[in-house]
């Protein structure tokens, strides 16, 4: 990987990993290949934001919306995730990096519902590094999921009405705790969010790649990080 040193920081970085589909396809091979194939270029990523010394990363894995999949697809799709976790969670271990996950797993096969949970329990107290995997997540889902959450705490008296906020709210989201989305890139040329992160990407960047997921590589992510370099955050302020 070329040496590159980011000059502007990133505390979250997030990824829609989208066309492993049409990456099989032109390869004439089963949609289900470009989920295998998809899997080990996340820990490629994984190894390239270490290096690049940028802590979060939230993946989009699997939405909501992609129960309505062939059978076929969805349980090769897990089978291929649980495979990534057996394989990675000792590089997970040494590296000191969480694994979170975002959305309702407990609809997920229960071989991988297991290998997850047991990631999520050895790397628990980690702090240096968190990956934090959307798995059958929904960003509206999310939203409706801490509005209840929120409303119960103020049934129940434990926080008041006036004081639930904007940022209040952030720790009724899966979300709580982490930094702030700096950068969401999405692969495959699809320029929509699909149901990714509503409330989370509010100011974030976007970029948007053509590039299939299988074929992003750590050499790809630079090419979006100098994009992102050279954007200008205001945050509805003005710079001089
Ligand atoms: C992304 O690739 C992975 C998931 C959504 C699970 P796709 O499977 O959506 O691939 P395309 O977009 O059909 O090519
Ligand atoms: C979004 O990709 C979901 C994930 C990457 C997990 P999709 O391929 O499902 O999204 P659409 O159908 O193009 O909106
Ligand atoms: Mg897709």
């Amino acid at each position: 990987m070329e040496k590159f040193v980011l000059k502007k920081p990133i505390n979250h970085i997030a990824f829609i990993m989208d066309g492993n589909g049409r990456w099989a396809k032109k390869r004439l091979m089963p949609r289900t290949y470009g989920h295998k194939v998809a899997c080990s270029r996340i820990i490629d990523i994984m190894r390239a934001l270490r290096e690049l010394n940028i802590k979060v990363c939230t993946l989009y894995a699997f939405s909501t919306e992609n129960r309505n999949r062939p059978k076929d697809e969805i349980s090769k799709l897990f089978e291929y995730l649980k495979e990534f976790f057996d394989e990675n969670i000792k590089e997970f271990t040494l590296n000191k990096c969480r694994i979170q996950v975002m959305g309702d797993i407990s609809a997920l096969p229960l071989e991988t519902q297991k290998t997850i949970k047991d990631a999520i329990e050895i790397t628990k107290d980690f702090d240096d590094y968190v990956f934090n995997i959307c798995l059958n997540y929904g960003g509206r889902q999310e939203i409706v999921r801490a509005a209840k959450l929120a409303f119960k705490d103020i049934k129940e008296g434990k926080i008041k009405e006036e004081d639930l906020n904007i940022d209040t709210f952030k720790n009724y989201l899966y979300s709580s705790g982490l930094p702030e989305v700096d950068l969401m890139i999405r692969t495959s040329g699809e320029k929509r969010l699909s149901n990714f992160l509503l409330y989370q990407l509010a100011y974030s960047e976007f970029i948007f790649t053509d590039t299939y997921w299988p074929d992003f590589t750590p050499e790809k992510l630079i090419e979006c990080l100098k994009e992102y370099e050279s954007r200008d955050r205001r945050f509805g302020a003005i710079k001089e």
